[in-house]
Formats: structure tokens, C-alpha cells, sequence
């Protein structure tokens, strides 16, 4: 009898330990605003970013943390080496492939005709997908333009959803000479913004291409050591509505219809990042906010430097 008892306990509990891994998130996920992009395709607005987080376990629990959390939006790239945690996360997972959005992005070395193509191919590969939402070029550096055509294709292939460009606000020309070859313009752009940079010249020109803007750094990133997080504004806003700076800052972010994803390998950051569905800013306290940007960027290096170390260095398959 006891031993029938004891197998019972560890049976329930096994059950037990499954609930709580079977997404009880999904509530968020319905609640979540969605974005939707200039060929119809709807994004989750709120996303977790995956740069700087190992490959291996620390990607791996992240990925599944946030899935918990109710998070359906994840910013890779082939650059950050850990895009095969992220597959191997959301099969384990359990949670439906097409209600969970998947970027990533290619690098320099695999723009150009000839080459695009069976670089999304590795890429569904090490993601171990069928198809990718987004795909980004992520350094405007090498051959974009004849990438783009090879970046149409697989849009029209169905193996990517949408097309997107990142930190191709190095100048206008740049910018241009990838929008004026396009047949397909972007869907999307990423680059650094945040409330001491909130790049109003780039908001002004993605709207008026039709391009939905993607902020990354979207706190500050690593190398602002917090610095956002401890101005006097935001956190006087915090105490207002009783949540943490870095969720003013991302709510801020979602107010202003951009998307969002922010970073973060600490699970209780995870956690907290997400709660931000459920207050609104005020719009004196949107403006005070906006009255923050002082263009001070995070990420200073030259386009020259760019060029050069960008071209130099290549991420393995
Ligand atoms: N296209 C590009 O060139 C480019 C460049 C940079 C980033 N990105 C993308 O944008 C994403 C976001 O940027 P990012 O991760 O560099 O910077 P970020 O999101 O601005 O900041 C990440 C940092 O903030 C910390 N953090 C997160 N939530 C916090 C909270 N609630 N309270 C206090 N600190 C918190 C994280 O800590 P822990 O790590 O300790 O959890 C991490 O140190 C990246 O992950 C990546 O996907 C793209």
C-alpha cells in the first residue's frame, strides 16, 4: 500500500512539474498588441533580444522562461551564435510554431546573388525551421543590394515572412541605395533608440517609406550600465504606477508604435519585462519622456570601422 502511494505522489508530482512548464503564459500572449507590417503580416510589438546570451543553457532556459512568461517574439541573429538553442527551446516547448515569431539575421559575408538563398537555408537549419518570420541584413555592409533580390525570393518562396534591414541608418545614401533597388521595400528596421536616442529623423523616414521601426538598446544595452534606468524621469514616473524603470521604458517604447526587445539572460528581468500590458503611460508623461532625447547613442563605432571590422570577422555556421 505505501509503495502504491509513493508511486502516486511521484506520478501527481510529475504531472505538477509539467503544469507549470505547459505556458500558462498564453494569456499574455492574447493580450499582447501586434503590429502589423506593410504586406499584411502581423508581429508581436513585444519581443526578448538574444544578443550577449550563450549558446547553450543560458540561451536555451531564456527562451523557455519567456515562453512561461507568455512571450511570442524573438530577435537571433546568426551573428550571436545562439540560434540553435533557440530552436531546440521552441520545439522543446510544445508551443505552437505559428503562434511564435522567429528573426533572425544574416551577416555581411552572406549578402550577394548566388549566396543569400543557401544562407537562409543554413539558417533554417540551425533554427531547425521551416520558415522564418523575419529576416534582417544585419550590418549594411558588403554586397546589400544584390542580397535584397535573393532576400525578395525567399520572401516569395514562403520560407521568410517578411524582409528587414539593420543599422542602415548609417546615412540617408545608404539607406537609399537600398530602397531605391528594392522591388520589395523592407517591412522593417532596426536600429539603436531609446529615450536618450529616440532618432526622430529615422522615425520621420521609416514612416514615410511604410517601414515599421525596431528598436534595439531599447534600456540602453550593457554598456550604458543602467544609465537610463536611473534618470530622474523615468524613475519619478515608476513610483507613479508603482512598476520598475525598465518597464516605463519599454511601455514607453510600445506607446510610441515601435517594437520592442529588450534583452535580458535574468529570468526575473524576463518575468518583469513582459508585465507592461497591463498600465498605460499618460501623455504628459509620454512628452516627459520624449523630452529626454539628447540623441546620445550607446553604439559609436564609424561607418569606416564598421566596414572594416565587420568585413573582416565571420560567425561559423
Ligand atoms: N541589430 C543590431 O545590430 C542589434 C544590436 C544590439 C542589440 N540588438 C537586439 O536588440 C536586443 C536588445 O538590446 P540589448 O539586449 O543589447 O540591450 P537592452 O535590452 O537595452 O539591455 C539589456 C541589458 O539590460 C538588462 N536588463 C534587462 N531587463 C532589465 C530590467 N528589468 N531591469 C534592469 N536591467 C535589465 C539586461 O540584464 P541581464 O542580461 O543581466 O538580464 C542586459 O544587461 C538584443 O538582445 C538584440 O536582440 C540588435
Amino acid at each position: 500500500m505505501k509503495k502504491i502511494i509513493i508511486a502516486t505522489i511521484i506520478i501527481l508530482n510529475f504531472f505538477n512539474m509539467n503544469a507549470q512548464t505547459t505556458f500558462e503564459g498564453l494569456k499574455h500572449h492574447s493580450e499582447q498588441p501586434y503590429l502589423t507590417l506593410n504586406n499584411g503580416v502581423r508581429m508581436p510589438q513585444f519581443g526578448l533580444g538574444l544578443y550577449m546570451i550563450a549558446e547553450g543553457d543560458e540561451a536555451y532556459n531564456a527562451v523557455l522562461t519567456a515562453l512561461n512568461a507568455g512571450y511570442r517574439h524573438f530577435d537571433c541573429a546568426h551573428a550571436y551564435r545562439n540560434e540553435r538553442s533557440l530552436g531546440r527551446a521552441l520545439k522543446d516547448s510544445g508551443v505552437p510554431r505559428d503562434s511564435v515569431w522567429v528573426t533572425s539575421k544574416l551577416w555581411p559575408n552572406e549578402y550577394g546573388e548566388g549566396k543569400t538563398l543557401q544562407a537562409i537555408d543554413r539558417m533554417l537549419n540551425r533554427l531547425g525551421l521551416e520558415y522564418i518570420d523575419l529576416v534582417y541584413f544585419h550590418q549594411p555592409v558588403g554586397d546589400y543590394v544584390g542580397g535584397w533580390k535573393e532576400m525578395e525570393q525567399a520572401m516569395a518562396s514562403g520560407k521568410v515572412r517578411a524582409i528587414g534591414i539593420s543599422n542602415f541608418d548609417v546615412s540617408d545614401s545608404i539607406f537609399d541605395s537600398l530602397i531605391k533597388n528594392a522591388k520589395i521595400k523592407p517591412q522593417i528596421m532596426q536600429i539603436e533608440c531609446h529615450p536618450y536616442a529616440q532618432r526622430r529623423h529615422w522615425q520621420e523616414r521609416c514612416a514615410a517609406e511604410g517601414i515599421q521601426l525596431e528598436c534595439w538598446f531599447p534600456l540602453g544595452g550593457r554598456d550604458s550600465k543602467g544609465e537610463i534606468l536611473r534618470d530622474p524621469v523615468i524613475n519619478r514616473i515608476a513610483k507613479a504606477h508603482g512598476k520598475s524603470p525598465a518597464q516605463i521604458i519599454i511601455r514607453w517604447h510600445m506607446q510610441e508604435g515601435f517594437s520592442v526587445i529588450p534583452g535580458a539572460s535574468n529570468p526575473d528581468y524576463i518575468r518583469e519585462n513582459i508585465e507592461v500590458m497591463d498600465f498605460a503611460l499618460s501623455n504628459v508623461e509620454m512628452a516627459a519622456i520624449r523630452a529626454l532625447d539628447a540623441e546620445k547613442r550607446y553604439f559609436v563605432m564609424s561607418y569606416e570601422d564598421q566596414v572594416r571590422w565587420f568585413s573582416q570577422w565571420n560567425p561559423t555556421d
